[in-house]
């Protein structure tokens, strides 16, 4: 398995952004991008993909989607140089479509939110990039990791040997839970930057990789 701790960034204000991507840019080889537009959940975060274009050739940028018919953002963020795009099930009236679309722009995703059960993913699993799973209800970082989410996982892991990420409340204590359960991708945002970035990611790092530390 190839496992990755991804940083994630939640905010509304492109100074907080900027200065995220610049504390994680030395060490993070891939960055997770949350764009929340109020329709899917009860928050907001800055929405403009074009300041991402001074950063997209250091790193490589996912878009995590929580936003109603993802497929309307995939061109704009793609032009910004993003790589990978994660669209949630719940708000998007055709997966088929979006999927279509998606790949032609860079690799695709589709995401799990907290309620919704895996039988909703219509697309086969062998066109998707990566599965995502939240392990918190959408919309805000910070929340408790929710270990009954897991189960999810395992039902996918049995089926495919696809990349699953997982994604909220991931930290030092909850990791090894999801790693447990077939996720080999984990998204940590607050755990991340609640202390010195490159620490923080090393703890996770070590957590899954047995010690190693590239
Ligand atoms: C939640 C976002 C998550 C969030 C994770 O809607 O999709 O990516 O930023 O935050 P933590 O790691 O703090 O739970
Ligand atoms: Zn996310």
């Amino acid at each position: 398995m190839d496992y990755r701790i991804i940083p994630g960034i939640l905010e509304k204000d492109w100074p907080v952004i900027e200065t995220k991507i610049q504390q994680v840019l030395p060490f993070a080889k891939a960055i997770h991008i949350d764009l929340i537009d109020g329709k899917f959940a009860p928050n907001t975060t800055f929405m403009d993909p074009e300041p991402f274009s001074k950063y997209t050739k250091d790193a490589f940028f996912e878009l995590h989607m929580m936003v109603e018919e993802p497929i309307n953002f995939l061109k704009p963020f793609s032009d910004s140089g993003f790589q990978r795009f994660i669209g949630h099930i719940e708000k998007m009236s055709d997966q088929v479509e979006f999927v279509a679309k998606a790949q032609l722009l860079g690799e695709v995703g589709l995401g799990v939110d907290q309620d919704s059960e895996l039988d909703r993913v219509e697309v086969p699993f062998s066109d998707l990039d990566v599965l995502l799973f939240m392990t918190v209800k959408v919309g805000f970082s910070g929340q408790e990791f929710v270990g009954k989410n897991l189960d999810k996982i395992k039902k996918a892991r049995e089926k495919s040997c696809i990349p699953i990420e997982v994604d909220g409340g991931v930290n030092d204590q909850t990791i090894l839970k999801a790693k447990e359960s077939g996720a080999d991708r984990f998204v940590a945002t607050s755990f991340i930057f609640e202390d010195t970035p490159k620490e923080q990611y090393k703890i996770l790092h070590d957590k899954i990789a047995g010690g190693r530390w590239d």
